[in-house]
């Protein structure tokens, strides 16, 4: 995502977000499912540390929270969105928010510390030719046996993006859709298997254990 005039372009949105997710029936159809199975398959018990990237106003993070009993940390680089999240902490809960220019890039985290790094609807903001590297950065922080999970816009490759494409107006300078042929070589190289499960025409949730 790029920075414009000196901000984030999902300032804007913050005030709106978790309206929006209520009324867009494209790109947040079963948004609630989605983000359900997002926690389930990472298996999150308490004292599990999690990693949320592109939190936004923390509404997966809060799910891995209450849901799944774990320690979050939800990291974004709009401080609106942030604002927001922080907004629904309650006191002494085990749920923080932190502010991380193009924090899928670079987390400022230690190698092998969270038990599960999760995204959902954030990690399409990234152009293609980094999503590699950016994938290697969130299994830095991932322990072994630790799950990484996605919840976002997903096509199987190229040509069916191409086509599924066609049938919709919204598609932003900005967004870049994970492709799930190009994932899986990606997570082939870390050793790991990609799981896909398919929840609408383009919104799926993918997962991954890494060894
Ligand atoms: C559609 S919202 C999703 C928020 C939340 N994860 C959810 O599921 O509702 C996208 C979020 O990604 C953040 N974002 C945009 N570009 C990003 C980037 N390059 N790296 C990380 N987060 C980004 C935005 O600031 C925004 O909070």
């Amino acid at each position: 995502m790029k920075k414009r005039n000196n901000t984030w372009s999902f300032d804007k949105w913050a005030g709106r977000y978790d309206k929006i997710i209520t009324e867009d029936k494209d790109t947040f159809a079963r948004y609630d499912e989605v983000l359900d199975r997002v926690v389930e398959v990472c298996k999150l018990s308490k004292g599990k540390r999690i990693l949320d990237i592109g939190t936004g106003t923390g509404n997966l993070a809060f799910r891995c929270l209450n849901k799944g009993g774990a320690d979050v940390i939800g990291i974004d680089p709009s401080e609106p969105m942030l604002a927001k999240a922080r907004k629904k902490v309650k006191r002494k809960s085990r749920i923080e928010f932190q502010q991380v220019d193009d924090p899928f890039l670079v987390n400022p985290y230690s190698d092998n510390y969270f038990d599960a790094v999760v995204n959902t609807y954030a990690f399409h903001h990234v152009p293609h030719r980094l999503k590699p590297r950016c994938v290697k950065e969130m299994i830095r922080v991932l322990k072994p046996s630790g799950v990484w999970a996605l919840g976002d816009l997903v096509f199987e490759n190229k040509e069916k993006e191409k086509q599924a494409l066609k049938k919709y107006d919204w598609l932003d300078e900005d967004e870049y859709f994970e492709r799930i042929d190009e994932l899986d070589k990606v997570f082939k190289t870390l050793g790991m298997k990609l799981q896909v499960e398919q929840f609408t025409p383009v919104v799926w949730v993918l997962w991954a254990k890494k060894p």
